[in-house]
This record gives structure tokens, C-alpha cells and sequence, in this order.
């Protein structure tokens, strides 16, 4: 057997005792809340989610938790870990983590439903004021556009990043502001109004003005740069957030921007063979 094989073996046989201090929150049963500690041995490579996974099966099956893609796309396994909120999924254990006890809450700032499982309801309802889609002055562009909307790629620069987000809720965990001010619109959202509010086909700024532009909103932001120290996918919503003020005083200041036109279909374009069409809508409009 090649030495290779020898220590691929090796690495995913040995484990190492690793204590767990999971938060317990059961209001059914014990609305006092407290903490029980699980000594789980961990492989290398497992995640935080991994190890939540074996106490579960094989320690306490009445340990909550939220989970499923397990490859940080879905944003449901945002914990807060060792004091910070971060996808349990994404948190290696021993390389990341390096430490003898791992302490798991939920994530700060939202209620919490039961153990390490936040109500994420305040993330969604803001996520939905600030409407998270196309917006158009003409109803029948918005809703049924008879073309593609022109964009180049340096305008899908502008809010590319900024369309990564998971809405996992980490970034409003972390934001001191949204710990103090409840009805604070809250990082999240504003990075959201932002990427649409700049998106070149959409005409929906001054709508969203209504949300944004008071004293619980993109104003009461301090740059304390949480949230994107705490943000999974690189999205930081910080930085949108001040170029979120920045578009709003230019445009206050008389900046106008016109919203793209449909492109016309040039009229020597033939369709290819053998591309089936798509299937007939359900939905009467
Ligand atoms: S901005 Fe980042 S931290 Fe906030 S919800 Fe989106 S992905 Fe999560
Ligand atoms: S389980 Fe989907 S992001 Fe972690």
C-alpha cells in the first residue's frame, strides 16, 4: 500500500475528544434556558454541522438545529459558534476552530424558537419592504417584458456581489445597531435595496426611498463592519450600505438615472434547430 493511502486512512480514522456546550431553549418544556455539554470525537474535516449531526444521533436526538444544503448555499445553518455567527456548515472543527470547546448558540438578535434554531421572521419581513426584485415604472415591462432589458457587463458589476447573499442572517447577528434598535431596517435589506436600486433595469429607487431613507434606516447606519466580517459569502453588506448613501445624496443632489430600454431583437436572427420551446404558462396573467 503507497504511503498516500496510508495517510489518507490515517486522517479519517483518528479523531480528537472535543467538548460541545450547546444552548437549550425548550419552551414547551423548560422555557429556563441553559447549556448541555456533549464530548463528541471528531474527525478530521468534520464541520461544526457534522459534530451538531452526531450529538443528535447518537448523544440527544431533542437537540434543534437547522440544516440542509451542507455546502453554504442555503443559509439555514447560520449559528452563532464560539462567539461569532457563522455557517455551522462552512466551520471546520479542529483546523478552523483550534479549540477544546466549541459553544454554540442561536443567532443573536432574533428570537429563538427552540435550541440553536433563531425565528428568522425580522430577516424576511425587511428583506420583503425593500421588494427584492425588478421594479418598473410601466406595469406591462415589469411584469411581462416583451424583450431582454439591455445591461453590460461593467453595470452587472456594479451589484454582482451584492447578489450572493443567502440570507442566512449572520450580518444582522452581528450589527450592534440592529441589537439596538429593533426596527432598524438592518444590514441585510439595505444591501439588498442597494443591489436593485443600482441594477440598470430597474426603476423602483424611489419606492424604496420610502424604507430606506429615515431614522431606522440606511442613515442609522454606524460602519462598524460587522456585518461583513460576519457575512459567509464575501457579500459586505458594509460597503453597500455607504454607497447606498452615496446614491441617495447624488440623486437628492439631481442625479437622474434612465432605466434600460428593451433591446430590439435584430431582425436577422434565426433560431437554431431542435431548441425546444418553453412550456405554456400555468398562471393566467
Ligand atoms: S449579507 Fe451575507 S451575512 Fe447577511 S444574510 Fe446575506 S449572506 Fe448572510
Ligand atoms: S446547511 Fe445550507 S448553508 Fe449550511
Amino acid at each position: 500500500m503507497s504511503g498516500t493511502t496510508d495517510s489518507y486512512k490515517t486522517n479519517f480514522t483518528e479523531t480528537k475528544d472535543i467538548v460541545f456546550k450547546i444552548f437549550r431553549y425548550e419552551p414547551d418544556v423548560n422555557p429556563k434556558p441553559h447549556f448541555d455539554t456533549f464530548t463528541v470525537p471528531v474527525v478530521k474535516g468534520w464541520t461544526v454541522l457534522d459534530a451538531v449531526m452526531y450529538i443528535k444521533e447518537n448523544l440527544d436526538s431533542t437537540v434543534s438545529y437547522r440544516a440542509s444544503c451542507r455546502m453554504g448555499i442555503c443559509g439555514s445553518c447560520a449559528m452563532e459558534i464560539n462567539g461569532k455567527p457563522r455557517l455551522a456548515c462552512q466551520t471546520q472543527v479542529i483546523s478552523e476552530l483550534r479549540s477544546k470547546e466549541v459553544v454554540i448558540k442561536p443567532l443573536a438578535n432574533y428570537p429563538v424558537l427552540r435550541d440553536v434554531v433563531p425565528d428568522l421572521t425580522p430577516l424576511i419581513e425587511k428583506h420583503a419592504d425593500v421588494r427584492p426584485y425588478i421594479l418598473r415604472k410601466d406595469k406591462k415591462v415589469e411584469v411581462n417584458p416583451k424583450g431582454e432589458l439591455y445591461q453590460t457587463p461593467d453595470q452587472l458589476e456594479e451589484y454582482l456581489q451584492f447578489s450572493y447573499c443567502i440570507k442566512c442572517g449572520a450580518c444582522l447577528a452581528a450589527c450592534p445597531v440592529t441589537g439596538a434598535d429593533v426596527k432598524f431596517i438592518g444590514p441585510q435589506a439595505l444591501t439588498q435595496s442597494y443591489r436593485y436600486s443600482v441594477d440598470t433595469r430597474d426603476d423602483g429607487f424611489k419606492l424604496r426611498l420610502e424604507v430606506m431613507d429615515h431614522s431606522h434606516g440606511v442613515w442609522h447606519c454606524h460602519f462598524a463592519g460587522a456585518c461583513s466580517e460576519a457575512c459567509p459569502k464575501g457579500v459586505d453588506p458594509a460597503f453597500a450600505i455607504q454607497l447606498f448613501k452615496r446614491e441617495i445624496t447624488a440623486r437628492k443632489f439631481g442625479k437622474e438615472v434612465e432605466p434600460a430600454r428593451l433591446a430590439r431583437q435584430p431582425a436577422d436572427v434565426k433560431r437554431r434547430e431542435n431548441i425546444p420551446y418553453a412550456p405554456e404558462k400555468t398562471v393566467k396573467q
